[in-house]
């Protein structure tokens, strides 16, 4: 039997890892709200600034964002990557983090 107090660490830690490991509302907010903000309506800080501005976020479905945040490109496919975004490619690790930023908007903007 491990010692009480070394299993209750080990659930903490277990606990809080995974919650990090897709937490889409952290995601959201330090990969997309400086652009698309808080409300993702495209008016964060620096979206404000920028031509042409972020988009809102509303109306899009999870598997759009995620093809979004994959290619950074647009949805119609046809002008090319979106320039502004190229970053969020390499932001993301892997689907399990574009899927949690996905289906946080998506739940966010019901
Ligand atoms: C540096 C600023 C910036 C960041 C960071 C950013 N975006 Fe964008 N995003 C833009 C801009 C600018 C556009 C609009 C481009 C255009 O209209 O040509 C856009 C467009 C989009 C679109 C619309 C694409 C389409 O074809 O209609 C989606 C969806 C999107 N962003 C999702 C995201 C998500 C999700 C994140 C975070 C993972 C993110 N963006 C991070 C600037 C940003």
């Amino acid at each position: 039997m491990l010692p009480k107090k070394v299993a209750l660490f080990l659930a903490t830690v277990l606990y809080f890892s995974n919650a990090h490991a897709a937490d889409g509302a952290k995601l959201y907010s330090e990969a997309c709200a400086s652009c698309h903000g808080d409300k993702m309506d495209g008016n964060g800080p620096i979206g404000a600034a920028l031509k042409p501005k972020p988009k809102s976020l509303k109306g899009y479905t999870v598997a759009q964002l995620i093809q979004v945040m994959k290619t950074a490109k647009k949805i119609d496919g046809d002008k090319g990557e979106i320039a502004l975004m190229v970053g969020i490619k390499s932001q993301l690790k892997n689907d399990e983090e574009r899927k949690a930023v996905a289906d946080y908007i998506v739940s966010k903007l019901k």
